[in-house]
C-alpha cells in the first residue's frame, strides 16, 4: 500500500543575480579545501565526472552495478552508456540505503554500488565502506546535492573509490561537475577540453532571464531593480549563444547523457563562482535555513517533512518534504518570491518502478521539497 499517493516533489536552484555576479567576477580566491587535491577533475556536468570516474574502474564487461531505486536518472544514463547493467536496491523513507535490500541486489556480477547523499543528507559512509570491502565491490559516492561535508571528521567525496560531486546545484554556477578518484590503483581522467562559451552564454541567459525577469515576481525592492536591469542588459545578451536551442534540447532528453559533452570541462565562469565562494560559509547558511524549515513545518494532511535532524556537519541541498499538491505549493511559494520547480518527476526508462510503491510512484506523481539556498 502506498500512502504517499498523491504527493510530489518541487526544488529550486541558485542563480547568478545582476547583484552577485560583480562579486564572483571581481576576486579570484583559491578553490575550496574539498576539491583542492590533486586527484579532483573537472567537468561540464556531474553525471560526465560520474561518466568518467566509474570508467576509470574499469569493471569487466557485463558488470552490474547496484543503484538506488530513489534516484535522478542521469546518474544511471552515465553506467548504462558505459555498457553496465542496473540492479535497484531500496532506501529507506528516511532516505537511507536499506542494507538488507542492497545485500539482497548482489550477484556474481555485481561490482560496484553507487550512494547518493540525497538532499545532502550524508549516508553511513563507515558502513558503506566496510561492506563493499567485505563484498569486494567498488563504491561510488554520489555527492552530486552536497558541498564541503563531514562525517566523522572525513569529508564526503572522500569514502568511493571514486565520488562526484555536481557545483552548479549549490552554487551559482552555470554549470560544473567534480570527480574525485580516491583509490590510488585508478587511472585518472584525461584533462577535460574547453566548453564551447556558446553553451554558459546559454546557461546565463536561462538564469539571469528565466529565473529572475520570467519567473519571479518581484515583492522586494531590489527584485524590482533586477528586473529593470535585465530588460535593459537582455537585448545584447540574446546575441551570444544558440538562442536556448542546446537548453531546448537538453531539456527534451532530461534524462539523457550527451556524449558530445563528454570531454567539456566546466566553464571559465564557473570555476571563478568555485573559487570565490565560500563554501564553509554556505554550509552554515544552508544548515541554519534547513533547521529553520525544519522547526517550522507543522505535519498536515498535504506536506510532510522527510527528515527533520540532520548532522551538523552536512551541507544540505534543500528541506525534503512530501507533498500533495506541487503545482499548488509551488505557486504559492512563487507568490512569496520562492521559486521552486518539479524534482524528480518522471522515471527513468531502466527503471521497473512497477516493482517499488516507494519510491517509484514519487517518480511518476508523487515527493517535495524547499530550498535551503537563501
Ligand atoms: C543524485 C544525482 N546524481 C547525479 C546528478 C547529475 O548531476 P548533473 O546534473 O550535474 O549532471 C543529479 C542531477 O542531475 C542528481 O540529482
Amino acid at each position: 500500500m502506498n500512502d504517499l499517493e498523491g504527493f510530489d516533489i518541487v526544488w529550486a536552484r541558485p542563480v547568478l543575480s545582476p547583484r552577485t555576479i560583480g562579486g564572483v567576477l571581481a576576486r579570484r580566491g583559491e578553490l575550496p579545501a574539498f576539491l583542492r587535491s590533486g586527484n579532483v577533475h573537472f567537468f561540464h556536468l556531474g553525471r560526465n565526472a560520474l561518466w568518467h570516474g566509474a570508467r576509470a574502474l574499469k569493471l569487466p564487461a557485463n558488470s552490474c552495478v547496484a543503484v538506488p531505486t530513489f534516484h535522478c536518472g542521469t546518474e544511471l544514463d552515465a553506467l548504462l552508456h558505459l555498457g553496465l547493467r542496473l540492479k535497484f536496491y531500496e532506501v529507506t523513507r528516511s532516505l537511507q540505503v536499506d542494507l538488507a535490500s542492497l545485500e539482497a541486489t548482489l550477484d556474481d556480477h555485481t561490482r560496484a554500488v553507487l550512494v547518493t547523499h540525497y538532499f545532502g543528507l550524508p549516508q553511513n559512509m563507515s558502513m558503506l565502506r566496510d561492506f563493499c570491502n567485505h563484498h569486494r565491490l567498488r563504491l561510488i559516492e554520489d555527492c552530486a546535492h552536497t558541498l564541503e561535508a563531514t562525517q566523522d571528521g572525513k569529508l564526503l567525496g572522500t569514502f568511493g573509490d571514486v565520488a562526484f560531486f555536481s557545483l552548479h546545484k549549490l552554487l551559482p554556477a552555470p554549470d560544473g561537475g567534480a570527480l574525485i578518484v580516491n583509490s590510488d590503483d585508478l587511472e585518472p581522467p584525461a584533462p577535460a577540453r574547453r566548453v564551447p562559451s556558446s553553451i554558459t552564454w546559454d546557461y546565463l541567459k536561462r538564469d539571469l532571464v528565466r529565473s529572475r525577469l520570467a519567473t519571479l515576481r518581484p515583492r522586494h525592492q531590489s527584485d524590482i531593480g533586477d528586473r529593470r536591469f535585465l530588460r535593459w542588459v537582455y537585448p545584447g545578451l540574446s546575441k551570444f549563444g544558440d538562442g536556448d536551442g542546446y537548453l531546448r534540447q537538453r531539456k527534451a532528453e532530461w534524462h539523457g547523457l550527451d556524449p558530445k559533452q563528454l570531454v567539456w570541462d566546466m566553464a571559465p565562469l564557473s570555476y571563478r563562482v568555485l573559487r570565490n565562494s565560500d563554501c564553509q560559509a554556505l554550509r552554515h547558511h544552508r544548515m541554519a535555513n534547513y533547521r529553520f524549515l525544519a522547526n517550522r513545518l507543522i505535519e498536515s494532511e498535504e506536506v510532510r517533512p522527510m527528515v527533520r535532524d540532520v548532522p551538523a556537519e552536512c551541507c544540505p541541498l534543500a528541506f525534503p518534504i512530501f507533498v500533495k499538491d506541487p503545482g499548488g505549493l509551488m505557486r504559492h511559494l512563487l507568490a512569496h518570491g520562492i521559486e521552486t520547480g518539479p524534482f524528480w518527476n518522471s522515471n527513468h526508462p531502466s527503471f521497473p518502478a512497477r516493482r517499488w510503491p516507494w519510491p517509484a510512484s514519487q517518480g511518476g506523481q508523487t515527493s517535495g521539497h524547499c530550498p535551503a539556498h537563501r
